[in-house]
Parts: C-alpha cells; sequence; structure tokens
C-alpha cells in the first residue's frame, strides 16, 4: 500500500490584508523548521489579494501556496473571475474547490466544481475538493449518500491517475465554524466510504493512493487523534489557521 505524505492545509477565507499576511506568514516561518516539515506538506491558502505577498515571504520555504477558488476556464470573459493559469503565475500549488461555504453562497454545483477540478488539473495544480453535509442530512442519515454524490460528482471524468493525485476533504457543514468537531470515530467513517467510493470509480490502489483531509474545527487540541485514524491523512484547518501558534502546533501533529 502506498504511503500517503500527510497534508495540513490553512483555508484563511475572507481574512486579512497585506499586513496581516505578512505578519502571519513571518510568524509562521519561524515557528515551523524545513526539518519539522520533511515528512509532511503544509499548506496556506489566503484570499486572492495577498497571494502575491505571500509568495515572496514563503520564497525558499517548505511552506507552500493554495488558492481558495478558481475559474474552469483559461481565459475570457468572465469578470471577476480568475483562472489556473493566473495562480500557477503566481506560485499557488493547490487549490480550494467546492468548499462548502461557496456551495452555499455562491451556488457552487458539482458540475462546476468538476470542470474546476479538470482545468485545475490540466494547469498543473492540485485540487483540494472539499465535500460535506448539512446537519440535517446527518440527521437524516443521508450523510454516506450526499458525500458519494459530491465525491463521484467531482472525480467521475477523470482517469486513474489524475484521480490517484487528487485530495479531498471531508467537511461536515455542522463543524465548520462552530466550535464542534466531528468525532475521530465519525470522521473515520466517513473517509473510508469515500475511500470505498474512490476505489469503485476506479480500483483499490488508485483509492489507496488519495489523500483524504478532514476540516471542520481542527484544533491543536483534537489535531492529534484525528491524524490517528486510518484514512485521514490530513487537515484542512480555517479559523486556527489564523493564529500562528495554534497552526504551527497542527502542522506540529504527532
Ligand atoms: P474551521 O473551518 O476550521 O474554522 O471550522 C474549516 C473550513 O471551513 O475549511
Amino acid at each position: 500500500m502506498a504511503a500517503r505524505l500527510p497534508l495540513i492545509a490553512g483555508n484563511w477565507k475572507m481574512h486579512g490584508r497585506r499586513a496581516d499576511t505578512l505578519a502571519l506568514l513571518s510568524a509562521l516561518k519561524e515557528r515551523l523548521t524545513a526539518e519539522q516539515l520533511r515528512d509532511r506538506e503544509v499548506v496556506v491558502a489566503p484570499p486572492f489579494t495577498s497571494l502575491e505577498t505571500a509568495a515572496q515571504i514563503l520564497a525558499g520555504s517548505p511552506i507552500q501556496l493554495a488558492a481558495q477558488n478558481l475559474h474552469w476556464e483559461p481565459s475570457g470573459a468572465y469578470t471577476g473571475e480568475i483562472s489556473a493559469p493566473m495562480l500557477k503565475d503566481l506560485g499557488c500549488t493547490y487549490v480550494l474547490i467546492g468548499h462548502s461555504e461557496r456551495r452555499q453562497h455562491c451556488g457552487e454545483s458539482d458540475e462546476q466544481v468538476a470542470q474546476k477540478v479538470a482545468a485545475a488539473k490540466n494547469h498543473g495544480l492540485t485540487p483540494i475538493i472539499c465535500v460535506g453535509e448539512t446537519l440535517e442530512e446527518r440527521e437524516k442519515d443521508a450523510t454516506l449518500e450526499v458525500i458519494a454524490r459530491q465525491v463521484q460528482g467531482a472525480v467521475s471524468s477523470q482517469d486513474k491517475t489524475t484521480v490517484a493525485s487528487l485530495v479531498v476533504a471531508y467537511e461536515p457543514i455542522w463543524a465548520i465554524g462552530t466550535g464542534r468537531t466531528a468525532t475521530p470515530a465519525q470522521a473515520q467513517e466517513v473517509h473510508a466510504a469515500i475511500r470505498g467510493t474512490l476505489a469503485s470509480l476506479t480500483d483499490r490502489q488508485t483509492a489507496e493512493a488519495v489523500r483524504l483531509l478532514y476540516g471542520g474545527s481542527v484544533k491543536a487540541e483534537n489535531i492529534d487523534n484525528l491524524m490517528a485514524q486510518t484514512d485521514i491523512d490530513g487537515a484542512l484547518v480555517g479559523g486556527a489557521s489564523l493564529q500562528a501558534d495554534a497552526f504551527a502546533r497542527i502542522a506540529r501533529f504527532q
């Protein structure tokens, strides 16, 4: 079985001006040495307006850069949008796709998520595809069905090699920004189901290569127990990624 390289990603959402980015990343660089990041990847996703500043500060650092969204076309008459080649040009290596806040507030559909995944891969960006159920769906016992539909919608048009390189983040919507984390067992159950869906779309070996992150109120206090689960390969961190001490501790999970 292929060993999966753990990945800790910070989603800054719509927070911070360039000066805040400078301060946060300078503090983070001091707290995370290359030696500590030897066996894991750490990625930050600042707002678009801070990407260039972030790239300058992170030059030569093992901390990588992600964008929070992209458009599926490389260029064109899409006012207000940002494309994959533009993000590559700024030094991004990863991009978040289909975050529940975009699905909820910007009407992002499974079809658009699939188009964005294809665009990211075509231009050398690694997608971090976000999936997750609402509280209502969980209470109706529809979690696994909802997640399977979202995963299938995002990856079914991709070939096996591409699927193997993807990152999927399971973020139960009821756990995002609420302080209410899924228990390690709840998260593991869904992660195992996601791997099962990926295996049925491709094969077991491909599914075993895909990195699955958990997101939703990840903190310094709960990261170690989450990472101890078989199918949890990392975390997508919102609120705690805006605090250098907390995010550095999460990145140093044991
Ligand atoms: P949270 O956000 O860690 O603040 O819950 C996670 C996310 O939305 O990616």
